[in-house]
């Protein structure tokens, strides 16, 4: 019999990650709200620092250490950027930490509908998946800790979760992490922090400074618009940036990449402009959508997450197939555990009375 090359175990147990759909049949241009992406784009400055760097040096290695993008990063957020380790995007980071954390025997641990990375990341480390249960949509620390066991070697908890846009209160995070046992590293993904508008949120950086055991992910991919680039960071632990650093390729961003994530993270004012427009659009379309007589979960990020009957012609399927129709592309969310349910990105103000104006009409509210 032909011997074959063969996986190792977990690798095949794992659906590949799909992402937000981006074209409808036609070849229309859509409206596409499925990747939570920013509608402001990215800042001028970072979009001219990466025309600059890709002018000129392609011929060149990147610096492997990302020097200024960390600099840039650090003076930002007030960091030491020797624990700051960048990534081509915050999805590389959490690849990264379950495979120097996690391996076969080990339980990686992550609740009901949190981001679908977390599954693939420890199946492909060659550990167990254990899955929290969530109250409300909401992540329930006490589930968490009811599921920890003496193999739990990582706890991920997206703050706020995609595709949900609940959170947990920095006092919930705290309660969590001391009860944790302190072998189990706590990664916090902080994809959406930027947007979130509440006095007891924290996206974990005095946390992690201030115990050896949790780590925050950051991107670049949604308020900085720069999705198309690859850039994320985690701000950790010594030990764990030097863990990290030993296995992450040696040149895993592009020049362009670290010169325009220094450019972004200059631009303040361009992210205060997205957080503003996020601030007027999010509860507007939560209302509209509600007097449309569909129920919304309270989101603090940049989507929303819209319900819809069990009935057929008027479930999230059938509203999904009508907007697509209309060229306008919302997220499925069955993979999330989620069928009854499609995930919209707040767009441009244009963007967003369209979809609305298209659930009114796929709801009968009007035509
Ligand atoms: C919660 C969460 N974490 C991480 C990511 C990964 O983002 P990126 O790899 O683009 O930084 C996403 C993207 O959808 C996300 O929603």
């Amino acid at each position: 019999m032909a011997l074959s090359p063969t996986p190792r175990p977990g690798v095949l147990d794992i659906d590949a990650y799909v992402p937000g759909a981006s074209q409808v049949p036609g070849g229309q241009k859509p409206i596409k709200l499925s990747s939570n992406e920013t509608p402001l784009g990215p800042s001028p400055q970072a979009v001219a620092a990466f025309s600059a760097a890709g002018a000129k040096g392609l011929e060149r290695y990147p610096d492997g250490e990302a020097a200024v993008l960390r600099a840039a990063i650090g003076r930002r957020f007030g960091l030491a950027p020797e624990r700051i380790v960048c990534g081509a995007g915050s999805d590389e980071l959490i690849s990264l930490i379950a495979h120097a954390y996690l391996g076969p025997g080990d339980e990686g641990l992550y609740t009901e509908h949190g981001f679908l990375l977390y599954r693939i990341v420890v199946l492909a480390a060659g550990a167990t998946p254990v899955v929290a249960s969530e109250t409300n949509l909401k992540a329930d620390v006490d589930a968490i800790l009811a599921k920890v066991t003496s193999r739990t070697k990582v706890v991920f908890l997206a703050n706020p979760n995609n595709p949900t846009g609940t959170y947990l209160g920095i006092d919930e995070v705290r309660r969590l992490r001391s009860a944790l046992p302190g072998n189990v590293l706590l990664v916090l993904d902080a994809a959406y922090a930027e947007y979130v508008r509440r006095n007891d949120y924290e996206a974990g950086l005095e946390l992690v400074a201030t115990t050896d055991n949790t780590v925050m992910t950051r991107t670049f991919s949604k308020i900085f618009g720069l999705a198309g680039l690859r850039i994320g960071w985690a701000y950790c632990p010594p030990a764990v940036a030097d863990a990290l650093n030993r296995i992450r390729g040696p040149f895993n961003l592009s020049a362009p990449a670290i010169a325009a994530g220094a450019a972004a993270m200059a631009d303040w004012a361009h992210i205060e402009a997205a957080v503003r427009h996020n601030d007027e659009w999010l509860p507007w379309l939560t209302a509209e959508i509600e007097k449309l007589g569909l129920s919304v979960t309270p989101s603090v990020a940049n989507f929303v997450l819209i319900h819809f009957p069990d009935t057929p012609g008027k479930d999230a399927a059938a509203c999904d197939a009508f907007l697509k129709g209309r060229a306008i592309i919302l997220r499925r969310v069955a993979g999330y555990g989620l069928p009854g349910a499609l995930r919209l990105t707040v767009g441009s103000e244009a963007e967003n009375r369209k979809v609305i104006e298209a659930l009114a009409a796929f709801t009968g509210a009007r035509s």
